[in-house]
């Protein structure tokens, strides 16, 4: 007799427009897995509004034991002038340095319809198929002293501290060549480009060495580039078709996806998934942020969230088969025109999101 366990995806719509495109993301999942247990509960601002704070322990406490984690967006104008530590944005970095999830997976994939929506040349994007990994739990985000002090002289300094160790450099570093083995290319850095500052930064200077060694003893099957970061984010609007997996720490990784969302033709189709050891659950959330302009008004594109969701399946759920579905659905309904205002079209949120299930 076998006997599964239920799995238990919780959703953290959180603020803006994060509500109205988890909530397609949710109708995805109970289409396509109507045995998924999905729950659901405040976080970011909408927690703080309720609770006092962006993240309560209770909350914290059912994503541990969840077997994945879905966010929508948090922070907004409404929340500007509270203090850090109560701002929705610190719901998530506690939520990403509690579960430990360091290794941040962002692929930036041009779905050939949108090729033309770029902000490059078509022939630049066309085919164009990166994953940035990014460090998620350590480096400037969370280095110690962290900080705005007054000085004798009544100036006012503020410190943020660049730190990272040989251990939070290597596990994330076997991440991305563990991804780079399943992802053979031609390209010029067909394999890990690994992006510091290692010219002017000794924590790159670290991170360059470590990598490099991590390499030698474990890897050298895999190609490995190593690339200045200020010269990757040339590299990524010259010729970002040469980039496989692109390493780099917490600050610049959060830049450099940034940069590349926009080869793919817009922030609102990137998804991310953030992993730890094994045994830990996924945080996966939409790259785009609460976008506070557009949000209450249905206009919102679902397709990070709805991609999200496809990660879940895939990382944390063991459901390779139901990703494949939800990925060729999204090619599908872009290929038939389906298009979000900010791809160039002017269907609602959910007029998209029923084109994806059409496809289901
Ligand atoms: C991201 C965001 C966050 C970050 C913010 C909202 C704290 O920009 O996930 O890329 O800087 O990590
Ligand atoms: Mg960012």
């Amino acid at each position: 007799m076998t006997t599964t366990k239920t799995q238990t995806l919780l959703l953290l719509p959180g603020d803006g427009i994060g509500p109205e495109v988890t909530e397609e993301a949710r109708r995805v999942a109970a289409h396509l897995a109507p045995d998924l247990r999905i729950e659901e509960a405040f976080f970011g601002g909408v927690s703080y509004d309720n609770f006092g704070v962006p993240l309560t322990d209770e909350v914290m406490a059912r994503a541990r034991k969840a077997d994945a984690i879905l966010m929508g967006a948090v922070g907004g104008p409404k929340w500007d002038n509270v203090p850090r530590d109560k701002r929705p944005e610190a719901a998530l970095l506690s939520m990403r340095k509690n579960l430990d999830v360091y290794a941040n997976l962002r692929p930036a994939f041009c779905f050939p319809a949108l090729a033309g929506a770029s902000a490059l040349k078509t022939e630049l994007v066309e085919g164009l198929d990166i994953l940035i990994v990014r460090e998620l739990t350590s480096g400037v985000y969370f280095g110690q002293p962290k900080t705005i002090e007054t000085l004798p002289n009544g100036e006012r300094r503020g410190i943020d501290t660049q730190v990272y160790t040989t251990s939070e450099i290597r596990r994330v570093a076997a991440r991305a060549f563990e991804l780079a083995r399943g992802r053979t290319r031609t390209s010029r850095f067909a394999g890990v480009l690994s992006c510091e500052k290692s010219n002017v930064m000794d924590s790159g200077l670290l991170w360059r060495q470590e990598v490099t060694k991590l390499h030698q003893e474990r890897y050298s099957d895999v190609k490995l580039d190593h690339m200045l970061a200020d010269a990757a984010a040339m590299h990524l609007v010259k010729a970002p078709k040469d980039i496989n997996v692109l390493l780099a720490d917490n600050l610049f990784g959060d830049i450099l996806s940034d940069e590349a969302s926009m080869l793919t033709g817009s922030i609102g189709m990137l998804p991310s998934a953030s992993l730890g050891d094994p045994g830990v659950p996924g945080l996966y959330e939409p790259v785009h942020g609460s976008a506070p302009d557009i949000a209450g008004k249905g206009v919102a594109n679902p397709i990070a969230a709805i991609l999200s969701l496809e990660m879940v399946m895939r990382w944390s759920l063991g459901r390779a088969d139901v990703a494949d579905n939800i990925f060729a659905a999204v090619g599908k309904a872009l290929d038939g025109g389906a298009r979000t205002a900010d791809i160039g079209g002017s269907m609602s949120t959910r007029q998209m999101a029923d084109a994806i299930l059409n496809h289901l």
